[in-house]
């Protein structure tokens, strides 16, 4: 109202667990807003003669109540909050008139000047809520308060913006972070924001090394293709390492490359600290095996082409007795194979691949280094792959794909069939 206009808005936090709100209309206001009524607790019951198929969805669900008809008046009855978003005006109208009338709060989507409440930008991040109004000349500031909000919920979840006196200490303890195939932006939110909060990182070579950089100084970052290891296997060393910097009450992040479990011997290093009693967080990581060659644009399935894919170690050769892959079974399948740490091997499994049934003309990708700078893809087919390998010198790490969705891309792969 206008003689209001000039004050700002006073923030509150509605506590509606079991209370009456009432939403007048179903569109895609009422689709957006009614998750965190719900998620409140609110005893919500929407009117309005149509609705979404979300907004649909949700009352099939039984999360609200849904009167299929016009507003009417005396519908906010004993309502606490009231959300006004029809297309019908006089309705709205209508229904804010009540509002007024009963003293219930009351927000409208089409209309905010005569709304008595506004709904803040909102957004959750480990138990904290932001809410965001910003107001400008002309009075809300939707666009602004959102962009406010983003920024700050953003930096809650990547870990680069805490309050400096009130920085939550981590839990002492081991996390497994997977930290995706080497882009620094292809680590999850969550993986970051514990990176963020360490106090030591025990990093692979391989995974995003660029994300140790924005690591504080006085983090201990250490190579864990360096730590001495004596008397132990290298394994174990980093097992010890881990138990050790936990017992001395640091946060310590082992940060992997791709997915922990993913030849990643993630589980070796969890059971260790189990051993221990040491508490231990798994964060699941974007794998190479498929983040790999979807950047190199071959998709591991592909409609009509690919209904299968297959993930497959190289780094023992086919008739190495300690190879525990059924090669024979692997060539008659139909779908994609995705090898990892396969490069110096590559000739004699493509030899076992063809000797076992498949065409030599198989189409064969080997992508190095994928998702960074230096990403490189390198084409052949079975039947040249070990030569084309040798000849373009590709190296570790590559991931090699193996199966016609290699020709997707390319425009060459098979039509469709079903
Ligand atoms: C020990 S395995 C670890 C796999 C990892 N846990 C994952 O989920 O991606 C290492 C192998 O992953 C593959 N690899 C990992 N990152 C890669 C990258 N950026 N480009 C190509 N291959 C990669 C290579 O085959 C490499 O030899």
């Amino acid at each position: 109202m206008a003689e209001h206009a000039d004050h700002p808005a006073y923030p509150v936090g509605l506590r509606l667990s079991g209370r009456r709100v009432v939403v007048v209309g179903g569109g895609q206001v009422a689709q957006r807003r009614l998750p965190t009524l719900i998620a409140a607790g609110a005893d919500i019951t929407l009117v309005s003669p149509s609705a979404t198929p979300a907004v649909e969805a949700m009352a099939d669900a039984g999360e609200i109540r849904w009167e299929r008809r016009r507003y009417q008046d005396g519908d906010l009855a004993d309502t606490w909050y009231a959300l006004i978003a029809s297309d019908d005006d006089a309705a709205n109208d209508a229904a804010s008139a009540e509002a007024e009338r009963t003293r219930t709060w009351c927000v409208r989507s089409d209309n905010a000047d005569v709304a008595t409440a506004w709904t803040p930008a909102t957004g959750r991040s480990e138990g904290v809520t932001v809410a965001v109004l910003s107001t400008d000349a002309q009075g809300r500031d939707p666009r602004h308060s959102a962009a406010v909000r983003d920024a700050i919920v953003e930096g809650l979840r990547d870990g680069t913006l805490a309050a400096p006196h009130h920085r939550t200490r981590p839990a002492p303890g081991v996390s497994l972070v997977g930290g995706g195939p080497g882009d620094p932006d292809l680590i999850t939110v969550r993986g970051r924001r514990l990176l963020a909060e360490a106090d030591v990182v025990i990093a692979d070579r391989l995974g995003p090394r660029d994300l140790l950089d924005e690591l504080p100084p006085h983090v201990q970052v250490i190579d864990a293709s360096k730590i001495p290891y004596g008397r132990f296997m290298a394994q174990e060393a980093i097992n010890q390492a881990l138990i050790e910097h936990a017992r001395a009450g640091k946060a310590v992040v082992r940060l992997k490359g791709g997915d922990p479990f993913v030849f990643g011997r993630g589980m070796e290093e969890a059971q260790a600290l189990a051993a221990e009693g040491i508490p231990c967080t798994v964060v699941p990581g974007i794998s190479s095996s498929i983040s790999v060659p979807g950047a190199a644009g071959i998709p591991v399935t592909h409609r009509g082409v690919a209904h299968e894919f297959t993930v497959v170690s190289g780094h023992v050769a086919p008739d190495d007795e300690r190879s525990l892959v059924d090669w024979e079974a692997i060539a008659r399948l139909r779908g994609t194979l995705v090898l990892l740490m396969a490069v110096d091997k590559i000739g004699a499994i493509a030899k076992a691949l063809v000797a076992h049934g498949k065409s030599p003309d198989t189409p064969v990708a080997l992508v190095q280094e994928g998702t960074t700078a230096a990403q490189r893809r390198v084409d052949a087919t079975l039947a040249t792959v070990a030569e084309r390998a040798a000849a373009e010198d590709v190296r570790p790490p590559a991931v090699i794909v193996i199966g016609d969705v290699v020709a997707v891309g390319t425009g060459a792969a098979p039509r469709p069939a079903e």
